[in-house]
């Protein structure tokens, strides 16, 4: 990303993650928001420090990277906004107000939809001062690493998707409306970025039931297996929050996970939003 005046931008690992500084996303230009996505697409996550958002302004940032996605998590979607989901342990009224323990495995967003997240965007309200770091693997950079033979034998395998799986796996009970409008999908082992061709190795274990055409458990293996790869220390970000963090990441080429921390002694107030990929990303 170009530095415009006044915003300061630095690389978070390599060529992986950008990190912004000094851009007001509500006062920011068409082009310096041009930018910012144009950094998301390149450089897999970006964080821009030091926002301050009402949900509305969330939502209307979100949009600008294309259609807000549903949750089929009602639960936890914050009251008058239904496009921002609440990730926190914090109890109101006796309610507890979000998903205490979001994303804690390795995964990227909404794997078990027929069109996956495009981005996923998370904003810090309250922080805690130690744990739940988010970290985030390189995908590209670990398809980029693998001999090519390796890769010429991952090249065409296509992972079976399951929001059965990933329900049962952390124990939520579904709806008859969540089994009938997310079934099953397939999704390519190798995920070729739908703006510039680029690879990536997306495997994914939870909420997976395995790869077509192979026997369990070789195919979970193969997935447990690929998942501890790319989240190897080398090809892993990991973010430590601050209060007013905005980050932005692409589902494409990225696995993320949530870290624990002490939920009797912190708090953590995050507020998320999906887009969706659009049809053409998905094309049979
Ligand atoms: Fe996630």
């Amino acid at each position: 990303m170009e530095a415009a005046t006044g915003v300061r931008t630095q690389p978070l690992k390599g060529s992986f993650g950008i990190e912004i500084s000094g851009l007001d996303v509500t006062k920011a230009s068409r082009e310096e928001i041009g930018q910012v996505i144009r950094a998301v697409n390149a450089n897999g996550v970006v964080v821009v420090r030091d926002q301050q958002l009402s949900p509305r302004q969330q939502v209307d940032f979100t949009r600008l990277f294309g259609a807000p996605a549903d949750n089929p998590r009602k639960e936890y979607v914050l009251p008058g906004q239904p496009d921002i989901f609440v990730i926190s342990n914090k109890i109101v009224d006796g309610r507890r107000i979000g998903d205490a323990d979001a994303g804690t495995g390795w995964h990227f967003d909404m794997s078990y939809d027929r069109r996956p997240g495009l981005c996923t965007i998370l904003y810090a309200l309250e922080v805690p001062p130690e744990g739940s770091n988010t970290l985030f693997s390189d995908l590209c950079a670990a398809w980029n690493a693998l001999p090519p033979g390796r890769q010429a034998e991952l090249r065409d395998l296509r992972i079976h998707h399951s929001y059965v799986s990933l329900a049962q796996m952390k124990g939520n009970v579904l709806t008859q409306h969540q089994r009938d409008t997310l079934p099953d999908v397939f999704h390519p082992m190798v995920r070729r970025h739908p703006i510039d061709g680029r690879l990536a190795l997306r495997p994914c274990y939870g909420g997976t039931n395995g790869v077509v055409g192979m026997e369990n458990p070789a195919g979970l293996d193969l997935l447990k297996d690929l998942v501890a790869y790319v989240t190897e220390d080398r090809f892993v970000y990991s973010h430590k929050w601050r209060q007013g963090d905005l980050v932005i990441w692409d589902n494409n080429c990225t696995l993320h996970r949530g870290t624990p921390f002490d939920k009797e002694k912190y708090i953590r107030l995050i507020h998320r939003t999906w887009v969706q990929s659009p049809p053409e990303h998905y094309a049979a």
